[in-house]
Order: structure tokens, then sequence, then C-alpha cells
């Protein structure tokens, strides 16, 4: 153990920012905004002066090892220490991945942690940085703290940071300094015996070591790669390289680690290719979204809830049946078809994680998603991308099938939601506004209208009513219902860092035997004439298509 003594925190004048109020997943800024002189100091001090006092209580530190992290990591320790924590737990080399974090700081009951991450978007020094709270259940902060967190970055006159030289990160240690200990751990062991304590690993041992079934995970040069590393080929035994991509990049590469089919396209390209590998997965930048490939076979995280509720008893942290579940506003309504079948509780949330802690805490639901690509479970308090990718692994494992044939039974059984999503991204943030608010005005007298051929059953602005406190959230984005059984969202995001980003979700649910492999545009092709016609997207955002459909 090294020890360093101290002189007394120093306390630091600062001025306040007024833009640092943290958005669907904490705050999200250029790198530049973050390198302004006490910008990162201010948001840190207004954290720990909203869950004041910090005396004796323990923190969990770690990010995705984007660009600014190590720095960040630095500042956050000193000032940790100056705050009067008692004990850090920090990732070796400032590395945590989302879902990780959320794990150690349940096992080791800290009272908190935060994580750097800014997700699937893009890092660099001219790219993206975050920075989020999450409470002592492992969860993103609630609103009404992100909310408190806030308004003390408005008032926030000084920060307390402790003096001393770098923390050697890179070696597990424990140093102490001053009143704090500081222990750099393996961030990947906790994570890994919890996922090996939750699958069947013999089956899928079995499975990935045959030579019969070939796979890839596509790290994206994100945090996954140790993770992925040590549990899909040192404790399942699949082939070495079958993690590609694997080593963490401060810019990622130079690519957007967001797992979906624009993104992810090396991964795509082995499992559409001449060869066609039988599984492929992907994860984000900081772990804890996924995207599932089978042999020329997309998994919408939508259908992907859907199929891991059926299926949930297949596993053996789920063999006792599960709760309830929970989706997110703009998800596809699959999964509800399946909480019915089964009689269990289907929650209905606004977008962002924050929204699922609450019910899990309560012990209300056991699986969530979000098309988003994200799917998780009680294990943690965070979308956790690997779990959902050892889910599937499992699955496959005991049902000896491809993935495609085990979708197409699940759909054969239960019908299927076609689902989409538009983004058009960096829209000027007025017109957005402006094309929201029209449509907005417009949902008194929708009902009953015929648009483009289409008759609307109902129309309203989501607002959410928490079951556990009561909270309520309102405004989470235009849901359109048709007749015909389709629906339109439309909602902003509130995770981008320029612009506006305007996302329009389609769904639409078939039972017909003879159509339940269409080309997913072309089933909801008709859904989105009626969106345009309902919101006039090109004349708002001026833009002839989306930038990017999930
Ligand atoms: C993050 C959050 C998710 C959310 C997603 C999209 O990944 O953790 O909960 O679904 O962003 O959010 P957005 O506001 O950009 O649509
Ligand atoms: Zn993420």
């Amino acid at each position: 153990m090294t020890t360093e003594k101290t002189n007394q925190p120093k306390k630091y004048k600062t001025r306040a920012f007024i833009d640092q109020k943290p958005g669907t997943s904490g705050l999200r800024k250029k790198v530049t905004q973050f390198q302004q002189v006490g910008y990162l100091e201010n948001f840190v001090q207004a954290v720990f002066n909203t869950i004041s006092p910090c005396q004796g209580k323990k923190l969990v530190l770690g990010g995705d090892g984007r660009y600014f992290n190590r720095e960040a990591i630095q500042v956050i320790i000193r000032m940790a220490v100056a705050n009067g924590f008692s004990h850090i737990l920090v990732g070796q080399g400032g590395i945590l991945s989302t879902p990780a974090a959320s794990c150690v700081i349940r096992k080791n009951q800290a009272c908190g942690g935060i994580i750097l991450s800014a997700s699937h978007n893009p890092g660099g020094p001219d790219e993206d940085f975050g920075i989020k709270f999450n409470a002592e259940n492992g969860g993103p902060a609630p609103e009404k703290l992100t909310d408190a967190i806030f308004e003390e970055t408005l008032s926030i006159e000084n920060y307390l940071k402790f003096d001393s030289a770098d923390i050697e990160l890179d070696q597990l240690a424990t140093i102490q300094l001053d009143q704090c200990q500081i222990d750099i751990i393996d961030p990947v062991s906790d994570y890994a015996d919890l996922m090996e304590s939750m699958f069947d690993f013999d089956a899928m041992k079995a499975l990935v070591s045959s030579g019969d079934f070939r796979l890839c995970f596509d790290a994206m040069h994100a945090v996954n790669g140790p993770y992925a590393k040590e549990i899909i080929e040192n404790r399942l035994g699949a082939p070495k390289g079958t993690v590609i991509n694997s080593i963490p990049l401060t810019d990622f590469g130079g690519g957007h680690p967001d797992p979906n089919l624009v993104h992810a396209h090396e991964l795509v390209d082995l499992l559409y290719g001449d060869d066609p590998l039988d599984f492929g997965a992907a994860s984000d930048g900081d772990g804890d979204r996924n995207m599932v490939l089978g042999k020329n076979f997309f998994i919408n995280p939508c259908d992907s809830l859907a199929l891991l509720t059926a299926n949930a008893h297949l596993i053996p942290a789920y063999a006792d049946g599960i709760a309830g579940v929970a989706r997110s506003m703009p998800t596809s309504r699959a999964v509800d078809r399946v909480a019915k079948a089964m009689n269990i509780p289907c929650y209905e949330t606004p977008t962002g994680w924050k929204f699922f802690g609450n019910l899990l805490d309560a012990g209300k639901i056991t699986l969530c998603g979000e098309e988003s690509f994200g799917t998780g479970s009680s294990h943690v308090r965070e979308k956790d991308g690997l779990w959902a990718v050892l889910f599937w692994l499992n699955l496959i494992a005991v049902k000896k099938q491809p993935v495609s044939e085990i979708v197409m039974n699940h759909w054969a059984q239960y019908g299927r939601d076609y689902f989409t999503r538009h983004d058009y991204e960096a829209v000027d943030s007025a017109a957005a506004k402006d094309m929201i608010s029209q449509l907005k005005a417009k949902i008194p007298t929708l009902a009953g209208q015929v648009i483009a051929g289409a008759t609307i059953e109902s129309a309203d602005d989501f607002e959410y009513i928490d079951p556990v406190d009561n909270s309520k959230t309102t405004a989470q984005g235009v849901r359109i219902y048709l007749t015909n059984g389709g629906r339109i969202v439309f909602r902003l995001s509130g995770t981008g860092t320029q612009g506006a980003t305007l996302r329009v979700y389609l769904d639409t649910y078939q039972q017909n035997p003879e159509l339940l492999a269409q080309e997913t545009q072309q089933a909801l092709s008709e859904l989105i004439t009626v969106a345009e016609a309902v919101a006039g997207i090109k004349s708002f955002t001026g833009r002839e298509k989306p930038d990017v459909i999930t």
C-alpha cells in the first residue's frame, strides 16, 4: 500500500455554467466543452453536494475509456478525496463498462458511482464525452436526483479538490490518500463471475467449442473488449479471435460505437457474406447496448425483449419465473403479447433506463428493454449488452436451433410486430421543436381523421406516472394509433450533442402466417407515408430521407 499525506483539501472558486442539465442518460457534451476550466469540476461538485454528506462513504468510478477518460478520473478521485469519501473503487486503467459499474456498486454496497461515457456517441478530441451518477441501487439517478444536481450546477461557487500527484491507474493496488482508501480493481472479474452464476456455462461451452457453431463478437474498439474476451473466449472456450476489435481505443478506432446494422458493418459482413457465421453480436461504447444477429438474420431489439421474456424459464437465473416486464414507450408491443400470454404485468415507461429502476427495485419486473438496442434484467440496474448476448447463446445452446428458426417460431406463435425507427440527425433545433409543437397542437382533433388512407384511432402526448413513487413525467413523445393496428411515435432525442435528432418510430402488427417474412420497410411503407402526411417531416427538417434507419 502506498500512502500520501495530506495538505488540506483546497477550495477553488468557480463560476456556474448554465448548460449542465443531464439528458436521457447523464451530461453529454463535446470534449472541448468538458475541457473548459471548471466545467467537469462543477458538475462533479454538484453531484457531491446533492448526495452530501460524502464523509465515510464508498464511491465507484470508471468509464468507457474514451478520450478524456483518464484525465477526468484523476480529477474526480482528487475531488472525491477532498469531499470526504472514505473509499473509492476505480476500475483498472479507469475502465468500467456501464453494467459492470452497476454490478460493482451493488456488490460493494457503495453509495453510488460516477460513470464516464457518452455511450454510443463517437469519441476523440472533437467528439463526445459524458458523465453520469448512478445511485446506490446501481442504476442511473432518477429524475428528482438529476433535477437536484442541475439546480446545484446553477448556483455553484466553489469546488473542493485535493492537491496530489496523479494516481497510478494501471496496476491493481490499494492507495491511501488522506482519509480515503483507493482500490484499483479488476474491472472484469466481478461482472464475469455474475454472468457465470446466471447462465448455463457448461451448455454454452459445448455449443461454442463444438466446431459446428461459428460466432463473432464485435467490441467495436470499445469497453466490452476485455469483458467479452474473458467471458466468451477464456471462460466459454470460444476460439481465440472470436472477439474482434477487442482493444478499447480512446477514439473507438475512428468509428461510431453503436451496435446497429449501419455502424457495426464489419460484423454485418460476417453474418451476411459469402460464408456467413451462425451468430454475431456487438455492443456499444460503454457496453450496455447490444445487437444480436443470426446467419443472414437481424433480431430487432423489440423482438429480442419479447423472445427473452418468452424463453426466460430456460435460463438458470430465471428458471423460477419472472415477476413482470417493462418496455419503453416507443418500443414495439411484441413483449406485451408475451406478457399477456404469461399472465404477468407489462409496464410502459418513458425512454431512458432510469425509469426501470423503481420497478426493478420494487420487484415488479424482472426483464426490461428498449428499442434503442438495450435489454436488461434485475441482475444489475443498467441495460447490459453482454448479458443479452449470453442470454441468446444460452437459449441457442438449449434449443439447438438456428437464430432465425427460434425467432420465426416465435412470430408463428405470437404474430409479428414489424418495427422501424427513422432518425433525422443534427437537424435545426428550432425547426424540430416547431414540428413537434405543431403536432401536439393537432392532437385533440386527430382521432377519426383519415390521413393518407389510414384512420387515426387516438393520439396523445405520452406521460407516465411511476407506480412506485407516483412521480409524473410528461411530454415524452407524441403517439398516434391507427385503427389498423399501426402506431407512429414522434419524439426528440435526449442524448444528442448537436442540434436536434428527430426520431420517428413506426410499428404494426401482423398475424397472417403468409405475411410474417416481409422486408421491414416494405411492411411499414404505408405507415411511413402516414407519418410524413401527419407531421410534414420533410418540410420542417429539410431532409428528403432519414439519416439512419434501424
Ligand atoms: C441511452 C439511454 C437509453 C435510451 C437511449 C436513446 O442509451 O440509456 O435508455 O433509450 O439513450 O435515447 P434518446 O433520447 O437519444 O432517444
Ligand atoms: Zn451505452
